[in-house]
C-alpha cells in the first residue's frame, strides 16, 4: 500500500455542494471512519441504542453520497468491530439486522451510482443471510467506477495482522516464499485492504481519541481529526469542517 500526497483527483464540476473554503483539488482521496457515540446519542433522548444505530444508517448514507459527489475516491468505516460480539446479544442481532436491511434497500442505488463495495473483516462469522448478500454486493459492483466504499464488519486490525503473518508463515515453510522477501508490501498484499491506497484522512466522532483496533497497519500516517459530535450528528457542514482541518496540515510522511 503506498501513502498518497495530496495529489487528488477532485474537479470543481464533480463536486457542486463543497463551500468555497475548501480546495477540491487538494481534498483526501481515502477518508476513513470511526462512526462512534449511536448509544449515547440515543440514551440522551431516552430512547434505545438500537434507534441511535437506526439513524447512524441514515447518516451514513448521507455523508457516502456527499463523499462520491465531492470526488472522494474511498470510504472506510468501522460498522463492527471483532469486540462488538462482546455487545448484549439483542444489539448485536440488531445490528446485524441492520446491515442487511440497508444491503437490501441500498444496493441498487448505490450500484446505479457506481459505487464499487467492499467489506474488511473475517466475513466467515456472519449471519448466513448477511454473508451471502454481502457476497452478491461485491460481486454485483466489482467493475463499478465510483468511489470506493469499505465496510468493516468483524474487523480487527490486530487479527488482520496476525492472518497476514500466519499467511507468509505457511508460504515460507512451504518454500514458496523466502525470508527476504518479507517487506511492507508483501506483508500489505496479506492484509483484508490489498490493493487500496491507506487512509489520507481518519475522522472518529463522540470525543473518544483511540484507534480501538482500526486498521493499524493502513493508519501509520494517516492525518488524524477527532471531534466530540456524535455520529449521527456528524452530518455534511461537520465532514466539510473535518476537510477544511484536514487541508490546513500538512503531510511529511516521516521527511522535513
Ligand atoms: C459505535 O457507536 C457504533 C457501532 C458499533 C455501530 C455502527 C453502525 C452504524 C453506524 C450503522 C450503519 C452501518 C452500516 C454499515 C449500515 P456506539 O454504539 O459504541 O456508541 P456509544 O459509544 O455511544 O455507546
Amino acid at each position: 500500500m503506498t501513502q498518497t500526497s495530496l495529489r487528488q483527483t477532485a474537479t470543481p464540476q464533480n463536486s457542486p455542494q463543497l463551500i468555497p473554503a475548501l480546495n477540491p483539488q487538494f481534498l483526501p482521496k481515502h477518508v476513513a471512519i470511526i462512526m462512534d457515540g449511536n448509544g449515547r446519542w440515543a440514551t440522551r433522548r431516552n430512547m434505545p441504542r438500537t434507534i441511535g444505530h437506526s439513524q447512524g444508517a441514515r447518516t451514513l448514507k448521507d455523508l457516502l453520497r456527499c463523499c462520491s459527489d465531492w470526488g472522494i475516491d474511498a470510504l472506510t468505516v468501522y460498522a463492527f468491530s471483532t469486540e462488538n460480539w462482546q455487545r448484549p446479544l439483542d444489539e448485536v442481532n440488531f445490528l446485524m439486522m441492520l446491515f442487511e436491511r440497508m444491503l437490501q434497500q441500498e444496493l441498487a442505488e448505490m450500484h446505479i451510482k457506481g459505487v464499487k463495495i467492499n467489506f474488511l473483516g473475517d466475513l466467515t462469522a456472519l449471519p448466513v443471510t448477511l454473508n451471502k448478500l454481502v457476497k452478491q454486493a461485491i460481486e454485483l459492483t466489482q467493475h463499478n467506477r465510483g468511489i470506493q466504499f469499505n465496510v468493516a464488519i468483524n474487523y480487527g486490525g490486530r487479527a488482520d495482522i496476525t492472518k497476514a503473518c500466519q499467511a507468509i508463515s505457511q508460504a515460507v515453510q512451504r518454500g514458496t516464499m523466502q525470508v527476504k522477501d518479507i517487506t511492507e508490501e508483501s506483508i500489505e498484499q496479506h492484509l483484508c485492504t490489498r490493493g487500496q491506497p491507506a487512509p489520507d484522512l481518519m475522522i472518529r466522532t463522540s470525543g473518544e481519541m483511540r484507534l480501538s483496533n482500526f486498521l493499524l497497519w493502513e493508519l501509520a500516517y494517516t492525518e488524524m481529526y477527532f471531534t466530540d459530535t456524535l455520529w449521527v450528528d456528524f452530518d455534511k457542514q461537520e465532514l466539510q469542517k473535518a476537510l477544511a482541518v484536514y487541508q490546513q496540515r500538512k503531510r511529511r510522511f516521516g521527511r522535513l
